[in-house]
């Protein structure tokens, strides 16, 4: 992979950013929770920035606010600096679920958005062939979601996030249901494809490894209401190798987000266990 210099050294208006965003939800039966708080974060063109926090911390909620699936209470989002911008459709989103229709073929499933966007057929198949050959998935386009392993589903999913939305990813625990070697295998691709289609991502992940082997930098959310609770530069070189992690320097950064994590977590299942809502 080619290496890439830190996107902030020519920082201008940052690709995305979500200023003092804070989301209640009203149940049916009137209840509210509070599912972000005040939430500030930028992304800049280029950079891979992860955002970590405990579960039920509103990292969904605020993907799909970014995404422009729905609009925060209080707050504003900005693409390339501007407050009206439409996302949706402009922005890839990946669900924490595959979603893959089971009654078409990865590639049929690749081409969704497209679709959605009305770009023609043949247009849309020489695009994604294109995308299949480089994410090796070329020999699998006929074959259906169910005849595919949780890994190439996941990479199936991916394609038809960057093909309808190339230039950010915003990414929903996109290995949260794979076991370990796939996981690892998964990362080391997505930071190959990363590099080479020069995209954006901001991915959603409850692994600390994962966060400091992909990004650039991370963000740690408190438990719910999640307000980001530390930001944290990751002072690793590409490519990646998993040995880098136990450098002193990242050994020390692990412990740190680690712990802010855990504390998180401790704090959210106190509250639970007294029975109030933040
Ligand atoms: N559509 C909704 N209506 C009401 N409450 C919701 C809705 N979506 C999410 N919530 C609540 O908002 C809070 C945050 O949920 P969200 O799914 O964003 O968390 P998360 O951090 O993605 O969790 P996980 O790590 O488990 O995926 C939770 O308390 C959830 O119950
Ligand atoms: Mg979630």
């Amino acid at each position: 992979m080619a290496a890439r210099s830190s996107p902030w050294a020519a920082a201008g208006a940052p690709l995305l950013e979500a200023r003092a965003l804070t989301m209640r939800y009203t149940t049916r039966d009137g209840r509210v929770t509070t599912a972000l708080a005040d939430v500030s974060l930028a992304v800049a063109s280029g950079e891979f920035v992860a955002l970590v926090g405990p579960s039920g911390c509103g990292k969904t909620t605020l993907l799909s606010i970014l995404a422009g699936l729905q609009r925060p209470s209080v707050g504003t989002v900005l693409l390339r600096g501007d407050a009206h911008a439409r996302r949706l459709g402009r922005v890839g989103y990946m669900p924490q679920r595959d979603l893959l229709l089971p009654w078409r073929t990865a590639l049929g499933n690749a081409v969704a958005g497209l679709q959605a966007q009305r770009v023609p057929r043949a247009e849309r198949l020489r695009r994604a062939r294109a995308l299949f050959r480089t994410f090796g998935l070329s020999e699998f386009e006929g074959a259906y979601p169910p005849q595919l392993s949780g890994g190439m589903r996941q990479r199936v999913a991916f394609a038809r996030t960057v093909l309808a939305a190339p230039d950010l990813l915003l990414l929903d625990e996109p290995f949260g249901a794979l076991d370990a070697l796939t996981r690892a295998g998964l990362q080391r691709w997505l930071a190959e494809i990363w590099g080479r289609l020069g995209t954006t991502c901001l991915l959603v992940t409850h692994d600390i490894d994962e966060a400091l082997v992909l990004a650039d930098r991370v963000y740690v959310l408190t438990a719910r209401p999640g307000r980001i609770q530390l930001e944290r530069h990751v002072p690793l070189e590409r490519p990646r190798r998993l040995e880098q992690l136990a450098r002193p320097e990242v050994a020390a950064l692990k412990a740190e987000l680690l712990a802010a994590l855990v504390d998180e977590a401790a704090a959210d299942a106190a509250t639970t266990r007294q029975g109030g809502p933040r």
